[in-house]
């Protein structure tokens, strides 16, 4: 890669965690996790069976791991029960009275669930379940608001041995109907409606037209959760009030003993194409691999208060508002609607309100906050934050400096976590009192995690040279197929290093001479300008580091010369406006900071009033690329954020 790249590429700052903190972190030097990292590569079966040990299992497993590659089995012949792990083996303790839920919903009304109430209500529900004819294996979608049923109703499922496939309260009819004949699910649950700026989600009527006209005929029952009062249709025979079903059970259901592999979920998540895919994970190695990511990456204490902002429809939900979380005996805070509704202050008010002390989000959400202003977080006491976490795309190095100045008062560590649905857990992620952070990078791999860079052939690139992000040993948390689809699962994961049983990624990466990994993002987002290599992110990072600049979307389009060049989309700050000087500056400021071969023609710097996003707040890049080449846009739009934005950003320039 070239040179001049290489050196405007390299991030100087370094934040040490503070001392205080790394003296009562589990893992408290550089030092310490490197002999640790190094011991658990070299045998990592032995590290996580360690960590296995820490849940309650009913019988001990025989074997660590069966590996067949591309294929897994953890804790070969244990039995275990993910509900027991979250919830019956806290009742023996203090914590029985303490905290599992901290909820606010959008209107304003909370709740507190302790884990003594909690498991009271997942063991109704679970009877609930049967009840309704729910078997060991059966699959049931769960379409749900942000509220604590959505997380009574995993964990019912997990307690019976049913699958869950939580479906995100955003998505449409049509995403559900695909899920459910996907995987052949044979009971929806729901809500009434759910609450998002103030207006009301027609969950139930969604689940209505997803099954109207006979379509996922597999679905016999759906439990409707009355939340919101708007007025819903009950189709008689198929429909039940969850309130009355509740009415008809006790709360005595103890938990069965499952296989490890045992499926606990399956999560539909997008790939690059086709339609979504059913990523499935199993029991034992899941609840390892989130139990133990929790504990050592947000070191978890009792006196915690945590607060995921994801919505459990996805992932870091899953892992990090439910599983991880509560198998470690911790409150875990959970919010219904909007971060700036009704006012930009939202998020500020919770933590204050609830003395949050650890708070996990999106580089996305930050950038937002940004725009907003400074302001909204002032009006708040924030000293309780402890810890910060981001996930789910690369964070830009200015967006880090201000999470870290203006949310963690320059005192919080931040961890940078990198990892995806497929992986199930972390995987790289700094430990919040060992690792020295830079601004913008997931720094190392966690204890077990084989990571490494390479080049098509496999080898290990050079210090600072971009590859492909493989994984070279299996995992705990792994998926184990693609639901319904082992060819699929094998071509897209396993394909590009058949030979050596190696994970293939999808995300392109680079290592530091300190060995941090930096991650490009998605190697269809990375562009290749007259034969060199660029990340969207790092032009992007530099657009964003301009004053004028409130956030940045780059994309590749087709040219004749340099086979790609680059576009970038750019949203000001309020009070800027786009001008042929600012368009010229960030020209400049994308040269400067990356160097002059990243420089894009003056046209192809286009303002916009907003990025159209996916309701999960990401960019959609494969709409920009459309519209940047001029050509139709096509396919699936049904998860924009804002329909309108996609007919401004067409005309803008016009
Ligand atoms: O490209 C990486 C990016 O998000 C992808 C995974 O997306 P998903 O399965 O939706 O899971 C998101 C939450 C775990 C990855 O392939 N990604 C995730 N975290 C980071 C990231 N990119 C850079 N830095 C991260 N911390």
């Amino acid at each position: 890669m070239n040179q001049n790249i290489e050196s405007h590429l390299i991030e100087n700052r370094v934040f040490k965690p503070a001392k205080s903190f790394a003296k009562r972190a589990r893992i408290s030097s550089p030092a310490e996790y490197e002999e640790l990292y190094k011991a658990s590569i070299r045998n990592p079966e032995k590290f996580w069976a360690g960590e296995a040990k820490e849940l309650l299992w009913h019988k001990r497993w025989k074997t660590v791991l069966d590996w067949k590659p591309p294929f897994a089995k953890w804790f070969v012949g244990g039995t275990l029960n993910a509900s027991e792990n979250c919830l019956d083996r806290h009742l023996d303790s203090p914590r029985k009275n303490k905290a599992a839920i901290i909820w606010e919903g959008e209107p304003g009304d909370q709740r507190v669930l302790t884990y003594h109430q909690l498991h009271r209500e997942v063991c109704r529900f679970s009877n609930v379940l049967k009840r309704n004819g729910l078997k060991k294996g059966d699959r049931v979608i769960v379409y749900m608001p942000l509220i604590p049923e959505a997380v009574i109703a995993m964990l019912a499922c997990a307690r019976i041995g049913a699958v869950h496939s939580v479906v995100f309260g955003g998505f449409s009819a049509e995403a559900i109907r695909d899920r459910v004949n996907d995987c052949g699910a044979t009971m929806i649950i729901t809500a009434d409606g759910g609450y998002r700026r103030g207006a009301i989600i027609p969950l139930k009527q969604n689940v209505d037209h997803a099954l109207q006209g006979g379509n996922a005929k597999s679905v016999g029952r759906v439990i409707v959760f009355r939340r919101a009062h708007n007025e819903i249709h009950i189709e008689e025979g198929r429909d039940v009030w969850w309130h009355r079903e509740m009415e008809y059970v006790d709360a005595n259901c103890p938990p069965e003993e499952f296989d490890s592999e045992h499926p606990l979920f399956i999560l539909y998540t997008s790939g690059s194409t086709g339609k979504p895919k059913g990523i499935l994970h199993t029991t034992g190695g899941y609840l390892t691999g989130v139990s133990a990511t929790s504990k050592y990456i947000f070191d978890l204490r009792d006196d915690d208060i945590y607060w995921c902002t994801a919505d459990v429809g996805w992932i870091t939900g899953h892992s990090y508002l439910v599983y991880g979380p509560l198998a470690n005996g911790a409150t875990t805070v959970m919010y219904e609607g909007a971060p700036n509704w009704p006012e930009p202050d939202r998020f500020w008010k919770i933590i204050a309100q609830f003395g949050v002390t650890i708070l996990y989000t999106a580089p996305t959400a930050i950038r937002a906050f940004i725009k907003w202003g400074n302001e909204y977080p002032a009006r708040h006491d924030l000293s309780t934050l402890r810890l910060l976490g981001t996930v789910g795309e690369p964070i830009n190095p200015e967006a880090w400096m201000w999470y870290h100045k203006v949310i963690g008062g320059g005192r919080c560590p931040i961890v940078d976590t990198w990892w995806q649905t497929e992986t199930g857990a972390i995987m790289i992620s700094p430990l919040p009192g060992a690792t020295p952070c830079k601004p913008g990078t997931a720094t190392r791999p966690f204890f077990g995690i084989d990571a490494v860079v390479v080049d098509e052939a496999g080898h290990e690139c050079d210090v600072d040279e971009g590859g492909k992000l493989v994984i070279r040993k299996p995992w705990p948390s792994m998926l184990r197929t693609i639901y319904g689809d082992k060819e699929r699962f094998k071509k897209q994961y396993w394909s590009d290093f058949k030979s050596q049983g190696w994970y293939t990624t999808g995300d392109g990466a680079r290592r530091d001479k300190d060995g941090n990994f930096w991650i490009v993002g998605r190697i269809d987002d990375v562009l290749n300008v007259a034969g060199h290599r660029l990340g969207t992110s790092e032009i992007e990072s530099a657009l964003v580091s301009h004053e004028a600049v409130a956030e940045a979307a780059v994309v590749g389009r087709p040219d004749e010369i340099k086979g790609q060049a680059v576009v970038a989309f750019v949203t000001l700050k309020e009070g800027q406006e786009g001008s042929p000087t600012l368009r010229k500056a960030l020209c400049s400021q994308i040269s400067h900071a990356i160097g002059p071969i990243a420089r894009p023609e003056e046209k192809d710097i286009r303002f916009a009033e907003a990025l159209p996003k996916t309701r999960s707040g990401k960019i959609m890049r494969r709409l920009l690329k459309e519209i940047a080449s001029g050509t139709e846009v096509r396919g699936d739009t049904t998860t924009l954020e804002d329909f309108s934005i996609l007919t401004r950003l067409r005309h803008m320039d016009e």
